[in-house]
């Protein structure tokens, strides 16, 4: 088991080189061994391209037959943009397949290994499955609910306000900060915050201080408010804008939008006659967008909150005491302990003078 376990590691380590490229695919990583020497190894580097088994098993430098073959998720079994992967491992009969986890897309779902089974080809499964299932939770969810994984991410003082009271929030956090927020940004399929930030920080919502791709800029603003020398409006590079407002917006308005290069979306009103959030997930799923992160600002975030909409928080702390301002978190209609929003700590480290905490937030049955 230690020698699965090692070299299911390195497949993590290698399925990892895909982050930020092959959404809304999986990260996958594959290692081929041979008398206890790795002879092949791949990842998943661009959707549409090669899977992780076949890139390991093009760059073997011997015949894999007989082998073992490490992979992080099930090998696929259907036509997609690439064929099988099941089919070139029958093909190629190594002793045995070792799956980190089971593949929850229903294409998939257990077949990949009963096929190999089928041609008497062993199979070891659930080998670091915890971590390999880590790995991939924003394709799981999107997989499985056909809404994308939802991080919702701010930067609060030591007493949780994000801005001052006169809506001023540049900068809490400190420069590594900012850098990391960039790395979070360029690992997710779109980017989304209120029209109210947009009309206090103007911010231009790109990845600027690390490499990757910008993306898509949501905006929600019911009534087209957006003010039209916003940065979120300019075309840079490669950043698409997005405005999600309701069906009642001003028609002048939405033209002059598109006008400019800027796709307006129309998504159902909530019962306060604002951007149904739960609508919108579902339509950005639809346009297979499989991860979003929320940065705020604050009405946005305790909707947010309200409606347990988020899967992961991060939460940026700023050693600054700034007194009364903008609270982080607003009224989530609480009145009693056991009703607040439980959260798992997963990973805490800090970024410069700030402590960068990350949580899972677990789903509550009744929403607010
Ligand atoms: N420190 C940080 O990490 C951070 C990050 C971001 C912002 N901020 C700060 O936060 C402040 C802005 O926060 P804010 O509360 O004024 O504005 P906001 O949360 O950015 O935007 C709120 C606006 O979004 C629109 N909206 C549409 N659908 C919505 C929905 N379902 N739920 C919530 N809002 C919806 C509403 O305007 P309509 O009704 O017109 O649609 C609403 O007034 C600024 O001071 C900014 O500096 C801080």
């Amino acid at each position: 088991m230690k020698a699965d376990e090692f070299y299911m590691r390195r497949a993590l380590r290698l399925a990892r080189k895909g982050e930020c490229r092959v959404s809304p695919n999986p990260m996958v990583g594959a290692v081929i061994v041979k008398d206890g020497r790795i002879i092949g190894e791949g990842f998943h580097a661009c959707c549409g391209e090669n899977h992780a088994e076949v890139n390991a098993i093009e760059c073997a430098i011997e015949d894999p037959a007989g082998s073992q073959f490490y992979v992080t998720l099930e090998p696929c079994c259907h036509q997609g943009r690439t064929p099988p992967c099941v089919e070139r491992l029958i093909a190629l009969r190594p002793a045995r397949v070792i799956v980190g986890t089971i593949d929850p897309n229903p294409l998939v779902s257990g077949r990949g290994i009963a096929a190999l089974e089928a041609h008497g080809i062993e199979t070891t499964v659930g080998v670091l499955a915890d971590a390999c299932a880590a790995l991939n939770e924003r394709f799981f969810k999107f997989i499985q609910t056909g809404r994308p994984f939802v991080t919702l991410k701010f930067a609060q003082t030591l007493d949780g306000r994000i801005a001052t009271r006169t809506g001023h929030s540049r900068w809490i956090s400190s420069h590594p900060s900012l850098r990391f927020a960039h790395e979070l940004r360029s690992t997710h399929d779109a980017i989304l915050v209120g029209v109210g930030t947009v009309i206090n920080d103007d911010p231009e919502l790109t990845v600027r201080h690390v490499r990757g791709r910008n993306p898509l800029r949501v905006i929600l603003d019911s009534t087209l408010r957006v003010p039209p020398s916003s940065r979120v409006l300019s075309a840079r590079d490669d950043a698409r804008t997005l405005i999600a407002t309701v069906g009642n917006a001003d028609p002048e308005k939405r033209r002059r939008l598109e006008r400019a290069g800027v796709e307006v979306l129309t998504v159902p009103p909530d019962g306060a006659g604002r951007v149904s959030l739960p609508h919108l997930l579902g339509l950005l799923g639809e346009r297979r967008i499989s991860s979003v992160l929320i940065e705020g600002g604050a009405e946005v975030i305790t909707r947010v909150l309200a409606a347990r909409l988020a899967d992961r928080l991060v939460v940026v702390v700023a050693p600054k005491i700034i007194g009364r301002g903008t609270e982080a978190v607003g009224d989530l209609g609480h009145d009693r302990m056991e009703q607040a929003l439980p959260l798992t700590l997963r990973r805490l480290r800090r970024r410069g003078r700030d402590t960068v905490f990350e949580f899972t937030v677990e789903k509550n049955p009744q929403p607010v």
